[in-house]
Protein backbone atom coordinates (compact mmCIF):
# COMPACT_ATOMS: atom_id res chain seq x y z
CA UNK A 1 0.00 0.00 0.00
CA UNK A 2 1.10 3.34 -0.65
CA UNK A 3 1.30 5.23 2.45
CA UNK A 4 1.11 9.01 0.93
CA UNK A 5 -1.99 10.45 -0.63
CA UNK A 6 -0.75 13.22 -2.30
CA UNK A 7 -2.56 15.41 0.07
CA UNK A 8 -0.45 14.17 2.80
CA UNK A 9 2.35 15.31 0.99
CA UNK A 10 1.18 18.95 0.25
CA UNK A 11 -0.35 19.11 3.99
CA UNK A 12 3.49 18.06 5.54
CA UNK A 13 5.46 19.96 2.61
CA UNK A 14 8.28 21.23 4.75
CA UNK A 15 8.51 17.46 6.54
CA UNK A 16 9.19 15.57 3.31
CA UNK A 17 11.37 17.90 1.23
CA UNK A 18 14.47 16.09 0.60
CA UNK A 19 13.12 12.47 1.02
CA UNK A 20 12.40 10.11 -1.38
CA UNK A 21 8.80 8.85 -1.50
CA UNK A 22 6.36 7.09 -3.08
CA UNK A 23 2.82 8.15 -4.63
CA UNK A 24 0.34 6.56 -6.69
CA UNK A 25 -2.38 8.30 -8.98
CA UNK A 26 -3.36 9.25 -12.52
CA UNK A 27 -2.20 10.95 -15.23
CA UNK A 28 -3.76 13.93 -15.44
CA UNK A 29 -1.76 16.32 -17.60
CA UNK A 30 1.44 15.84 -19.50
CA UNK A 31 3.50 18.05 -21.01
CA UNK A 32 7.45 18.36 -21.95
CA UNK A 33 10.07 20.68 -23.14
CA UNK A 34 13.79 19.83 -25.10
CA UNK A 35 15.13 18.45 -21.47
CA UNK A 36 12.21 17.75 -18.91
CA UNK A 37 8.94 16.42 -19.07
CA UNK A 38 6.20 17.45 -16.83
CA UNK A 39 3.72 15.17 -14.96
CA UNK A 40 0.47 15.72 -13.32
CA UNK A 41 -0.45 13.40 -11.03
CA UNK A 42 -3.47 12.84 -9.15
CA UNK A 43 -4.86 10.35 -6.60
CA UNK A 44 -7.78 11.89 -5.83
CA UNK A 45 -6.77 13.24 -2.43
CA UNK A 46 -6.26 16.78 -3.33
CA UNK A 47 -8.42 19.00 -5.83
CA UNK A 48 -4.84 20.09 -7.48
CA UNK A 49 -2.55 17.76 -8.89
CA UNK A 50 1.01 16.89 -7.67
CA UNK A 51 3.28 18.04 -10.35
CA UNK A 52 6.46 15.01 -10.94
CA UNK A 53 9.26 16.47 -12.90
CA UNK A 54 11.06 13.93 -14.87
CA UNK A 55 14.28 14.54 -16.34
CA UNK A 56 15.39 13.29 -19.84
CA UNK A 57 19.02 14.00 -20.46
CA UNK A 58 21.43 11.30 -21.42
CA UNK A 59 21.69 9.77 -17.91
CA UNK A 60 17.92 10.11 -17.54
CA UNK A 61 16.34 7.23 -14.98
CA UNK A 62 13.16 7.12 -16.58
CA UNK A 63 13.11 5.62 -19.85
CA UNK A 64 11.54 6.56 -23.23
CA UNK A 65 8.84 3.84 -23.01
CA UNK A 66 7.76 4.47 -19.94
CA UNK A 67 7.82 8.15 -20.91
CA UNK A 68 5.83 6.97 -24.32
CA UNK A 69 3.33 5.44 -21.91
CA UNK A 70 2.78 8.23 -19.00
CA UNK A 71 2.10 11.02 -22.17
CA UNK A 72 -1.52 9.32 -22.45
CA UNK A 73 -3.91 10.84 -19.72
CA UNK A 74 -5.55 8.54 -17.46
CA UNK A 75 -2.56 6.03 -17.03
CA UNK A 76 -2.07 4.48 -13.46
CA UNK A 77 1.24 5.16 -12.13
CA UNK A 78 3.27 4.89 -8.96
CA UNK A 79 6.05 7.22 -8.79
CA UNK A 80 8.96 7.18 -6.15
CA UNK A 81 11.32 10.54 -6.27
CA UNK A 82 12.77 13.28 -4.04
CA UNK A 83 10.65 15.22 -3.03
CA UNK A 84 11.30 19.35 -3.71
CA UNK A 85 9.71 22.93 -3.68
CA UNK A 86 7.61 23.38 -6.66
CA UNK A 87 9.30 25.38 -9.02
CA UNK A 88 6.36 28.30 -9.61
CA UNK A 89 5.21 27.95 -5.99
CA UNK A 90 7.33 27.55 -2.65
CA UNK A 91 4.50 26.48 -0.85
CA UNK A 92 3.77 23.38 -2.85
CA UNK A 93 6.01 20.16 -3.53
CA UNK A 94 6.57 18.47 -6.44
CA UNK A 95 8.42 15.31 -7.01
CA UNK A 96 11.58 14.71 -9.19
CA UNK A 97 10.93 11.54 -10.82
CA UNK A 98 13.60 8.45 -10.22
CA UNK A 99 11.20 5.52 -10.55
CA UNK A 100 7.90 5.53 -12.43
CA UNK A 101 6.02 1.74 -12.62
CA UNK A 102 3.00 2.05 -15.01
CA UNK A 103 -0.31 0.09 -13.09
CA UNK A 104 -2.45 0.84 -15.25
CA UNK A 105 -2.32 1.28 -18.93
CA UNK A 106 -5.45 3.98 -20.62
CA UNK A 107 -6.98 2.76 -23.72
CA UNK A 108 -6.22 5.06 -26.61
CA UNK A 109 -9.74 6.05 -26.97
CA UNK A 110 -9.97 7.50 -23.53
CA UNK A 111 -12.53 9.81 -23.83
CA UNK A 112 -11.36 12.29 -20.94
CA UNK A 113 -8.57 14.15 -22.63
CA UNK A 114 -6.68 17.65 -22.69
CA UNK A 115 -9.41 19.61 -24.58
CA UNK A 116 -12.53 20.76 -22.66
CA UNK A 117 -15.77 18.44 -23.71
CA UNK A 118 -18.74 19.57 -23.03
CA UNK A 119 -20.82 19.15 -20.26
CA UNK A 120 -23.53 17.37 -22.51
CA UNK A 121 -21.33 14.68 -23.72
CA UNK A 122 -20.27 14.03 -20.28
CA UNK A 123 -23.45 13.11 -19.57
CA UNK A 124 -23.17 10.61 -21.67
CA UNK A 125 -20.36 8.82 -20.10
CA UNK A 126 -21.20 9.20 -16.25
CA UNK A 127 -18.66 6.65 -14.99
CA UNK A 128 -16.13 8.60 -16.83
CA UNK A 129 -16.71 12.16 -16.34
CA UNK A 130 -15.84 11.74 -12.38
CA UNK A 131 -12.30 12.41 -14.09
CA UNK A 132 -12.64 15.64 -14.64
CA UNK A 133 -11.66 18.34 -12.66
CA UNK A 134 -15.61 19.82 -12.95
CA UNK A 135 -16.95 16.61 -11.66
CA UNK A 136 -13.73 15.97 -9.22
CA UNK A 137 -14.55 19.06 -7.55
CA UNK A 138 -18.28 18.73 -7.65
CA UNK A 139 -17.86 15.99 -5.50
CA UNK A 140 -15.44 17.06 -3.27
CA UNK A 141 -18.13 19.74 -2.85
CA UNK A 142 -21.31 17.63 -2.34
CA UNK A 143 -19.19 15.99 0.52
CA UNK A 144 -18.06 18.84 2.58
CA UNK A 145 -22.29 20.30 1.56
CA UNK A 146 -23.01 17.06 3.59
CA UNK A 147 -21.35 17.29 6.23
CA UNK A 148 -21.65 21.20 6.66
CA UNK A 149 -25.90 20.25 7.09
CA UNK A 150 -25.03 17.58 9.49
CA UNK A 151 -22.42 20.01 11.49
CA UNK A 152 -25.35 22.88 11.48
CA UNK A 153 -28.23 20.86 13.00
CA UNK A 154 -26.03 18.48 15.25
CA UNK A 155 -24.96 21.65 17.04
CA UNK A 156 -28.27 22.84 17.32
CA UNK A 157 -29.45 19.93 18.97
CA UNK A 158 -31.45 17.92 16.21
CA UNK A 159 -31.05 14.34 16.05
CA UNK A 160 -30.68 12.75 12.42
CA UNK A 161 -33.34 10.27 11.61
CA UNK A 162 -33.73 7.64 8.65
CA UNK A 163 -37.20 7.88 7.15
CA UNK A 164 -38.35 4.87 5.62
CA UNK A 165 -37.93 4.92 1.51
CA UNK A 166 -40.28 2.62 0.90
CA UNK A 167 -44.48 3.77 2.11
CA UNK A 168 -47.68 3.48 1.99
CA UNK A 169 -48.66 6.84 1.30
CA UNK A 170 -47.86 9.76 -1.34
CA UNK A 171 -46.57 12.31 1.23
CA UNK A 172 -47.30 15.55 -0.71
CA UNK A 173 -50.71 14.39 -2.11
CA UNK A 174 -49.63 15.05 -5.62
CA UNK A 175 -49.47 11.50 -7.22
CA UNK A 176 -46.19 11.98 -8.22
CA UNK A 177 -44.65 8.32 -6.75
CA UNK A 178 -42.81 5.35 -8.14
CA UNK A 179 -44.91 2.48 -7.46
CA UNK A 180 -43.13 -0.66 -5.59
CA UNK A 181 -43.67 -3.82 -6.77
CA UNK A 182 -41.93 -7.65 -6.41
CA UNK A 183 -43.14 -9.15 -9.87
CA UNK A 184 -41.49 -12.38 -9.11
CA UNK A 185 -43.96 -12.66 -5.57
CA UNK A 186 -46.84 -14.67 -5.53
CA UNK A 187 -49.32 -11.91 -4.11
CA UNK A 188 -49.22 -8.71 -2.82
CA UNK A 189 -45.98 -8.20 -1.31
CA UNK A 190 -46.63 -5.52 1.55
CA UNK A 191 -50.07 -6.09 1.24
CA UNK A 192 -50.91 -2.85 0.24
CA UNK A 193 -49.97 -0.36 -2.35
CA UNK A 194 -46.35 0.67 -1.76
CA UNK A 195 -44.34 3.47 -3.42
CA UNK A 196 -40.84 4.83 -3.13
CA UNK A 197 -41.13 8.14 -0.87
CA UNK A 198 -41.40 11.57 -2.27
CA UNK A 199 -40.60 12.94 0.84
CA UNK A 200 -39.67 11.52 4.48
CA UNK A 201 -41.39 14.75 6.25
CA UNK A 202 -44.65 12.98 7.93
CA UNK A 203 -42.48 9.92 8.94
CA UNK A 204 -40.27 13.24 10.27
CA UNK A 205 -43.11 14.22 12.37
CA UNK A 206 -43.77 11.50 14.07
CA UNK A 207 -40.47 11.69 15.25
CA UNK A 208 -40.23 15.26 16.20
CA UNK A 209 -43.54 14.51 18.59
CA UNK A 210 -40.86 12.58 20.47
CA UNK A 211 -37.23 14.47 20.29
CA UNK A 212 -38.88 17.80 19.32
CA UNK A 213 -36.24 18.75 16.61
CA UNK A 214 -35.21 16.21 13.73
CA UNK A 215 -33.64 16.14 10.67
CA UNK A 216 -33.73 13.93 7.52
CA UNK A 217 -31.03 14.11 4.72
CA UNK A 218 -31.59 11.02 2.54
CA UNK A 219 -32.88 10.28 -0.99
CA UNK A 220 -36.09 11.00 -2.59
CA UNK A 221 -37.84 10.00 -5.88
CA UNK A 222 -40.29 11.35 -7.62
CA UNK A 223 -42.07 10.63 -11.62
CA UNK A 224 -42.36 14.03 -12.11
CA UNK A 225 -42.55 14.11 -15.92
CA UNK A 226 -40.79 17.62 -16.25
CA UNK A 227 -37.75 17.19 -18.15
CA UNK A 228 -36.18 20.42 -17.39
CA UNK A 229 -32.21 21.55 -15.79
CA UNK A 230 -33.59 21.55 -12.33
CA UNK A 231 -35.82 18.59 -11.45
CA UNK A 232 -34.39 15.14 -12.06
CA UNK A 233 -36.57 11.60 -10.64
CA UNK A 234 -33.94 10.61 -8.20
CA UNK A 235 -32.68 13.41 -5.23
CA UNK A 236 -31.80 14.24 -1.86
CA UNK A 237 -33.54 15.99 0.45
CA UNK A 238 -32.67 17.70 3.59
CA UNK A 239 -36.08 17.58 5.97
CA UNK A 240 -36.18 19.37 9.17
CA UNK A 241 -38.57 19.37 11.70
CA UNK A 242 -39.23 21.35 14.99
CA UNK A 243 -42.11 21.06 17.84
CA UNK A 244 -43.21 23.78 19.33
CA UNK A 245 -42.26 26.41 15.91
CA UNK A 246 -44.22 27.98 14.25
CA UNK A 247 -43.73 29.89 10.58
CA UNK A 248 -41.60 32.53 11.60
CA UNK A 249 -39.25 29.87 13.69
CA UNK A 250 -38.90 27.63 10.69
CA UNK A 251 -38.01 30.69 8.46
CA UNK A 252 -35.28 31.51 10.99
CA UNK A 253 -33.91 28.12 10.98
CA UNK A 254 -34.05 27.68 7.12
CA UNK A 255 -32.18 30.95 6.38
CA UNK A 256 -29.02 30.42 9.37
CA UNK A 257 -28.87 26.92 7.68
CA UNK A 258 -28.39 28.14 4.16
CA UNK A 259 -26.01 31.02 5.60
CA UNK A 260 -24.51 28.72 7.61
CA UNK A 261 -23.53 25.95 4.99
CA UNK A 262 -22.30 28.19 2.41
CA UNK A 263 -19.87 29.71 4.94
CA UNK A 264 -18.70 25.77 5.86
CA UNK A 265 -18.28 25.16 2.06
CA UNK A 266 -16.42 28.35 1.18
CA UNK A 267 -14.26 27.69 4.12
CA UNK A 268 -13.40 24.17 3.57
CA UNK A 269 -12.95 24.24 -0.42
CA UNK A 270 -11.13 26.84 -1.13
CA UNK A 271 -9.78 25.57 -4.49
CA UNK A 272 -12.37 23.91 -5.53
CA UNK A 273 -14.84 27.01 -5.23
CA UNK A 274 -12.66 29.08 -7.06
CA UNK A 275 -12.42 26.75 -10.27
CA UNK A 276 -16.02 27.00 -10.40
CA UNK A 277 -16.04 30.62 -10.04
CA UNK A 278 -13.24 30.89 -12.66
CA UNK A 279 -15.02 28.38 -15.17
CA UNK A 280 -18.46 28.28 -14.24
CA UNK A 281 -19.58 31.76 -12.78
CA UNK A 282 -17.67 35.00 -12.54
CA UNK A 283 -17.78 36.13 -8.89
CA UNK A 284 -19.42 32.61 -7.75
CA UNK A 285 -16.82 33.10 -4.06
CA UNK A 286 -17.84 37.13 -3.73
CA UNK A 287 -22.04 36.67 -4.38
CA UNK A 288 -21.82 33.39 -1.86
CA UNK A 289 -20.05 35.24 0.54
CA UNK A 290 -22.60 38.39 0.46
CA UNK A 291 -25.43 36.46 0.80
CA UNK A 292 -23.66 34.54 4.08
CA UNK A 293 -23.29 37.69 5.83
CA UNK A 294 -26.37 39.94 4.87
CA UNK A 295 -30.25 39.70 5.33
CA UNK A 296 -32.95 37.59 2.90
CA UNK A 297 -35.64 39.29 1.74
CA UNK A 298 -39.49 38.27 2.90
CA UNK A 299 -42.57 38.77 0.90
CA UNK A 300 -46.17 37.56 1.30
CA UNK A 301 -47.56 36.14 -1.58
CA UNK A 302 -49.69 38.46 -1.82
CA UNK A 303 -47.74 41.31 -2.00
CA UNK A 304 -45.24 39.23 -4.90
CA UNK A 305 -48.42 38.97 -6.82
CA UNK A 306 -48.82 42.58 -7.08
CA UNK A 307 -45.18 43.24 -8.03
CA UNK A 308 -45.27 40.98 -10.34
CA UNK A 309 -48.28 42.60 -11.79
CA UNK A 310 -46.98 46.04 -11.62
CA UNK A 311 -43.59 44.53 -13.22
CA UNK A 312 -44.40 45.29 -17.02
CA UNK A 313 -43.42 41.91 -17.67
CA UNK A 314 -45.21 39.87 -20.59
CA UNK A 315 -45.61 36.25 -18.81
CA UNK A 316 -45.70 32.55 -20.24
CA UNK A 317 -48.39 32.27 -17.30
CA UNK A 318 -50.56 35.08 -16.52
CA UNK A 319 -50.70 36.09 -13.00
CA UNK A 320 -53.11 36.89 -10.83
CA UNK A 321 -53.97 35.67 -6.68
CA UNK A 322 -54.66 32.29 -6.42
CA UNK A 323 -51.98 30.94 -9.46
CA UNK A 324 -49.16 29.14 -8.52
CA UNK A 325 -45.85 30.62 -9.08
CA UNK A 326 -44.10 29.53 -11.91
CA UNK A 327 -40.24 29.84 -12.58
CA UNK A 328 -40.69 32.61 -14.51
CA UNK A 329 -42.23 34.42 -11.53
CA UNK A 330 -39.89 33.39 -8.99
CA UNK A 331 -36.84 34.50 -11.62
CA UNK A 332 -38.22 37.87 -11.43
CA UNK A 333 -38.33 38.44 -7.90
CA UNK A 334 -34.92 36.92 -6.98
CA UNK A 335 -33.09 37.71 -9.66
CA UNK A 336 -34.64 41.50 -11.08
CA UNK A 337 -36.57 42.63 -7.93
CA UNK A 338 -35.06 41.32 -4.80
CA UNK A 339 -31.69 40.32 -5.97
CA UNK A 340 -31.09 37.66 -3.34
CA UNK A 341 -32.98 34.83 -1.49
CA UNK A 342 -36.42 35.57 -0.53
CA UNK A 343 -38.90 33.86 1.21
CA UNK A 344 -42.34 33.70 0.03
CA UNK A 345 -45.32 33.42 2.86
CA UNK A 346 -48.61 32.51 2.99
CA UNK A 347 -49.26 30.96 -0.14
CA UNK A 348 -53.54 30.26 -1.30
CA UNK A 349 -54.65 27.13 0.41
CA UNK A 350 -55.51 25.65 -2.76
CA UNK A 351 -52.10 25.32 -4.51
CA UNK A 352 -50.60 23.85 -1.90
CA UNK A 353 -50.07 20.76 0.27
CA UNK A 354 -53.43 19.26 2.32
CA UNK A 355 -50.96 19.18 5.60
CA UNK A 356 -49.97 23.14 5.69
CA UNK A 357 -51.24 25.10 8.73
CA UNK A 358 -54.51 27.25 7.63
CA UNK A 359 -54.39 30.78 8.28
CA UNK A 360 -57.66 32.50 10.13
CA UNK A 361 -57.96 34.62 6.61
CA UNK A 362 -59.75 31.20 5.46
CA UNK A 363 -57.92 31.38 2.24
CA UNK A 364 -54.01 31.31 3.13
CA UNK A 365 -51.95 29.02 4.59
CA UNK A 366 -48.24 29.46 6.32
CA UNK A 367 -46.45 28.18 4.15
CA UNK A 368 -42.63 29.66 2.41
CA UNK A 369 -40.79 28.91 -0.38
CA UNK A 370 -37.06 30.30 -0.33
CA UNK A 371 -36.46 31.49 -3.81
CA UNK A 372 -33.08 31.78 -4.48
CA UNK A 373 -31.14 33.44 -7.58
CA UNK A 374 -30.19 31.69 -10.75
CA UNK A 375 -32.22 28.49 -9.04
CA UNK A 376 -35.68 29.74 -8.10
CA UNK A 377 -37.35 27.34 -5.48
CA UNK A 378 -34.58 25.48 -2.86
CA UNK A 379 -36.97 24.96 -0.02
CA UNK A 380 -40.48 24.84 0.89
CA UNK A 381 -41.61 24.30 3.97
CA UNK A 382 -44.63 25.19 6.50
CA UNK A 383 -46.31 25.28 9.90
CA UNK A 384 -47.78 21.90 9.77
CA UNK A 385 -52.09 22.01 10.70
CA UNK A 386 -52.30 20.61 13.79
CA UNK A 387 -56.02 20.52 14.53
CA UNK A 388 -57.59 17.27 13.77
CA UNK A 389 -60.72 18.15 12.59
CA UNK A 390 -59.34 21.29 10.22
CA UNK A 391 -56.86 18.68 9.10
CA UNK A 392 -59.11 16.04 8.25
CA UNK A 393 -60.96 18.49 6.15
CA UNK A 394 -58.55 19.63 4.08
CA UNK A 395 -57.99 16.01 3.44
CA UNK A 396 -61.61 15.82 2.18
CA UNK A 397 -61.48 18.81 -0.01
CA UNK A 398 -58.81 17.14 -2.01
CA UNK A 399 -60.20 14.19 -2.08
CA UNK A 400 -57.68 11.96 -0.34
CA UNK A 401 -58.25 8.87 1.55
CA UNK A 402 -58.54 9.92 4.80
CA UNK A 403 -57.95 6.21 6.06
CA UNK A 404 -54.56 6.03 4.74
CA UNK A 405 -53.49 8.96 6.87
CA UNK A 406 -54.29 7.33 10.59
CA UNK A 407 -50.98 7.70 12.04
CA UNK A 408 -50.33 11.21 10.52
CA UNK A 409 -53.28 11.52 12.66
CA UNK A 410 -52.85 10.40 15.21
CA UNK A 411 -50.19 12.69 15.83
CA UNK A 412 -52.85 15.26 16.24
CA UNK A 413 -55.11 13.18 18.62
CA UNK A 414 -52.18 12.71 21.09
CA UNK A 415 -50.46 15.68 22.68
CA UNK A 416 -50.36 17.83 19.70
CA UNK A 417 -48.84 20.76 19.28
CA UNK A 418 -47.68 23.44 16.69
CA UNK A 419 -45.00 22.23 14.82
CA UNK A 420 -43.19 23.36 11.50
CA UNK A 421 -40.77 22.21 9.09
CA UNK A 422 -39.05 22.65 5.34
CA UNK A 423 -36.88 20.62 2.94
CA UNK A 424 -33.91 21.52 0.82
CA UNK A 425 -33.31 20.37 -2.14
CA UNK A 426 -29.74 19.21 -1.66
CA UNK A 427 -28.91 19.30 -5.37
CA UNK A 428 -30.22 22.60 -6.17
CA UNK A 429 -28.06 23.84 -3.08
CA UNK A 430 -25.41 22.39 -5.17
CA UNK A 431 -26.25 23.97 -8.28
CA UNK A 432 -26.68 27.37 -6.49
CA UNK A 433 -23.22 26.80 -4.53
CA UNK A 434 -21.02 25.69 -8.14
CA UNK A 435 -22.94 27.85 -11.00
CA UNK A 436 -23.47 24.44 -12.30
CA UNK A 437 -27.08 25.36 -14.43
CA UNK A 438 -28.12 22.16 -15.25
CA UNK A 439 -29.01 19.63 -12.24
CA UNK A 440 -27.55 16.88 -13.83
CA UNK A 441 -23.96 18.10 -13.62
CA UNK A 442 -24.47 17.93 -9.76
CA UNK A 443 -25.23 14.18 -9.36
CA UNK A 444 -22.97 10.70 -10.07
CA UNK A 445 -25.91 9.10 -12.64
CA UNK A 446 -28.69 11.28 -12.70
CA UNK A 447 -31.81 9.59 -13.19
CA UNK A 448 -34.72 11.80 -14.92
CA UNK A 449 -37.40 11.20 -17.87
CA UNK A 450 -35.79 8.57 -20.66
CA UNK A 451 -32.66 8.71 -18.54
CA UNK A 452 -30.66 5.70 -16.49
CA UNK A 453 -27.08 5.28 -17.84
O1 LIG B 1 -41.27 21.78 -1.98
P1 LIG B 1 -41.16 20.29 -1.81
O2 LIG B 1 -42.03 19.43 -2.66
O3 LIG B 1 -41.43 20.05 -0.26
C1 LIG B 1 -41.58 18.85 0.34
O4 LIG B 1 -41.38 17.77 -0.15
C2 LIG B 1 -41.92 19.00 1.80
N1 LIG B 1 -42.40 17.71 2.28
C3 LIG B 1 -40.72 19.48 2.54
C4 LIG B 1 -40.96 19.65 4.01
O5 LIG B 1 -41.65 20.58 4.37
N2 LIG B 1 -40.43 18.78 4.83
O6 LIG B 1 -39.66 19.85 -2.04
C5 LIG B 1 -38.61 20.42 -1.28
C6 LIG B 1 -37.47 20.81 -2.17
C7 LIG B 1 -37.82 21.80 -3.27
O7 LIG B 1 -37.83 23.11 -2.77
C8 LIG B 1 -36.72 21.56 -4.26
O8 LIG B 1 -35.54 22.25 -3.86
C9 LIG B 1 -36.47 20.08 -4.13
O9 LIG B 1 -36.99 19.67 -2.89
N3 LIG B 1 -37.12 19.32 -5.22
C10 LIG B 1 -36.47 18.77 -6.27
N4 LIG B 1 -35.17 18.76 -6.59
C11 LIG B 1 -34.83 18.11 -7.70
N5 LIG B 1 -35.69 17.46 -8.51
C12 LIG B 1 -37.01 17.44 -8.22
N6 LIG B 1 -37.85 16.76 -9.01
C13 LIG B 1 -37.45 18.13 -7.06
N7 LIG B 1 -38.65 18.30 -6.47
C14 LIG B 1 -38.42 19.03 -5.35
Amino acid sequence: MIEITIQNLKDKKDYYIGKTVQVAGWVKNFRESKTTSFLELNDGSSFKPLQIVIQKEENAKISQDTLNHVMHLGVAVIVSGVVVSAYHNVNDAEINAEKITIIGDCAADYPIQKKKTSLDFLRTIPHLRIRTNTFMAMMRVRNALSMAIHHFFQERGYFYVHTPLITGGDAEGAGESFQVVAPDYQGDFFGAPASLTVSGQLEAEEVAMALGRVYTFGPTFRAENSNTTRHVAEFWMVEAEAAFTKLDGIIDVARDMIKSIIREVLATCPDEMAFFDNFYEKGLVAKLQEVADNAFAEVDYTEAIEILQKSGKEFKYPVSWGVDLQTEHERYLTDEYFKKPVFVVNYPRDVKAFYMKQNEDGKTVAATDLLIPGVGEIIGGSEREADYDKLVAAMQARSMKVDNYHNYLDLRKYGSVPHSGFGLGFERMLMYLTGITNIRDTQLHPRAVGELR
